[in-house]
């Protein structure tokens, strides 16, 4: 059996998630789903972040021991996923010792290697982000991506890999073993590798929140090389997942290209290990041009979705308007205008028509394949286009031909009406196989509907909001 590996990267415990984290999170569940239905033996990997100073400081605020921080909100992913029918296999978390014994073992053949040493950080960091800045990280003096204060001085004894060992090999691979999609973000890795690679700090001295160093007990390991360590380590503790490594797609976001394109690499070149085979990297949801974010004030909640929406209808939304190379612009009266127009006007409708003037219809079942196509775009992250192909192909014609034929004007035993009623049944069907990945629950009642004969339809699919 094929083998299909995909993961989400694990979110920060100090927040909550919102609908940025929850579009990568459905893309990979719409991965996972689509290759299972393709006889493909499937591990979705999702998780918490949950060591570094930024989670500590939390949970200092809060009053509360940092792991019964960790333990308190790490539920509110593993529901918020729940809600939404996300499969995943299996949910990592970094405070699990399994995890931390994997860390330990990596970063011991990173030392063993040589590819390491210390030395002194002195410059800037932004706790947002958990990152040593740059000049270029830098607009008005501080990270962009956080409010200012979250900008800090640091001045610290560090542990430092030796990343500018590996520019050579990994320029070389990216350009002639390319792992790095879409190519904008290839291209964007290629130049920055060729102005230059600094080494980067492995461990922390000041921040006791994390995993220590196997041959410096004093120092913590940096919380990236901790998190990054998650796509391997759950393969190595999780009973017959050892087959899974290298992964098959990393899933992520723009803001952390670096890590996943750049040190995760030289991490496992330095220890090793095979390299994972693809990553993409998407945008940003965005909110009256701003990124949506949970410090900015501006964050829809995966809950508000499917409070409104339905667990389907949230999903549908987040994989149409998911922003894969352009940042996508987001808001509650925009999905409830798509909501209206493509689930309760259209698809909804067309199987309440189908229902109603076809009851007791024989349906035969016609065998077709999931095209490669739709089977492509959706591997390369292009929902909307493969969504609305479906939606052109199968449901939109299907209503159209309902309006033309007006069967509802003939007899029930009128050949023409009997002729459409079953080919729009056999479209809907075939939605439904091509549905299935995007919204399983709608997929199986549309199937429910239509399995050999039509039945009646109690209440609607989508309701008019
Ligand atoms: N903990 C790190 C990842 C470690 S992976 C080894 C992290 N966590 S995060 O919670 O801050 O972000 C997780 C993901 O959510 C990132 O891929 C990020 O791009 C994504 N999103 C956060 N806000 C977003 C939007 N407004 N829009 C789309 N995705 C965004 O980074």
């Amino acid at each position: 059996m094929k083998k299909f590996y995909v993961t989400t990267p694990i979110y920060y415990i100090n927040d909550i998630p919102h609908i940025g984290h929850t579009c990568t999170t459905v893309a990979a569940d719409i991965l996972a789903r689509l290759h299972r239905q393709l006889n493909e033996e499937v591990f979705f990997l999702t998780g918490t972040d949950e060591h570094g100073q930024k989670v500590a400081e939390c949970a200092e605020k809060e009053g509360i021991d940092t792991k019964n921080y960790c333990d308190k909100i790490a539920p509110t992913f593993i529901n918020a996923w729940k809600s939404l029918e996300i499969s995943n296999d299996f949910f990592i978390r970094t405070t699990d010792p399994r995890h931390e014994k994997v860390v330990g073992e990596l970063l011991q053949k990173i030392y063993d290697k040589g590819d390491v040493y210390k030395a002194k950080y002195e410059g800037l960091y932004c706790v947002g982000c958990e990152k040593f800045l740059t000049e270029s990280d830098l607009e008005d003096g501080h990270c962009p991506l956080h409010p200012p204060e979250k900008t800090v001085q640091k001045s610290e004894e560090n542990w430092f890999f030796k990343l500018s060992k590996y520019a050579e090999q990994l320029i070389d691979l990216i350009e002639n073993d390319n792992y790095i999609f879409p190519e904008g973000k290839r291209k964007e890795v290629l130049a920055k590798l060729k102005a230059g690679l600094n080494d980067i700090s492995l461990s922390r001295e000041n921040v006791s929140w994390g995993i220590p160093l196997p041959w410096d007990k004093k120092q913590t390991v940096y919380v990236w090389f901790d998190a990054l360590i998650n796509y391997y380590s759950a393969t190595q503790f999780l009973e017959n997942k050892e087959g899974f490594w290298p992964a098959d797609l990393h899933l992520l976001g723009k803001e952390i290209l670096w890590f996943h394109t750049v040190i995760w690499q030289a991490m496992l070149l330095s220890a090793e290990i095979e390299l994972p085979k693809k990553t993409y990297t998407h945008s940003f949801y965005m909110i009256d041009g701003q990124k949506m974010s949970k410090s900015l004030g501006n964050a829809i909640s995966p809950q508000q979705l499917v409070d409104l929406f339905g667990v389907d209808g949230a999903r549908y939304l987040i994989a149409r308007s998911f922003p894969s190379e352009n940042d996508s612009d987001v808001g509650i009266e925009r999905f409830k205008e798509k909501y209206n127009a493509d689930l309760a006007n259209n698809l909804g409708n067309l199987l309440s028509r189908v229902c109603k003037l076809g009851e007791g219809l024989i349906v035969e079942e016609v065998k077709f394949e999931i095209d490669k196509k739709y089977i492509e775009q959706i591997d390369n992250l292009k929902f909307d286009e493969a969504i609305g192909w479906v939606f052109e192909n199968y449901v939109d014609k299907s209503n159209n031909r309902l309006n033309e034929v007006t069967p509802w004007k003939l007899e029930a035993d009128d050949a023409k009406r009997i002729e459409v009623l079953t080919e729009c049944a056999q479209n809907l069907r075939r939605a439904a196989a091509y549905l299935q990945a995007v919204m399983p629950g709608t997929s199986e009642k549309i199937l429910k509907q239509l399995d050999g004969k039509i039945r009646s339809l109690a209440g609607g699919l989508f309701p008019r909001i």
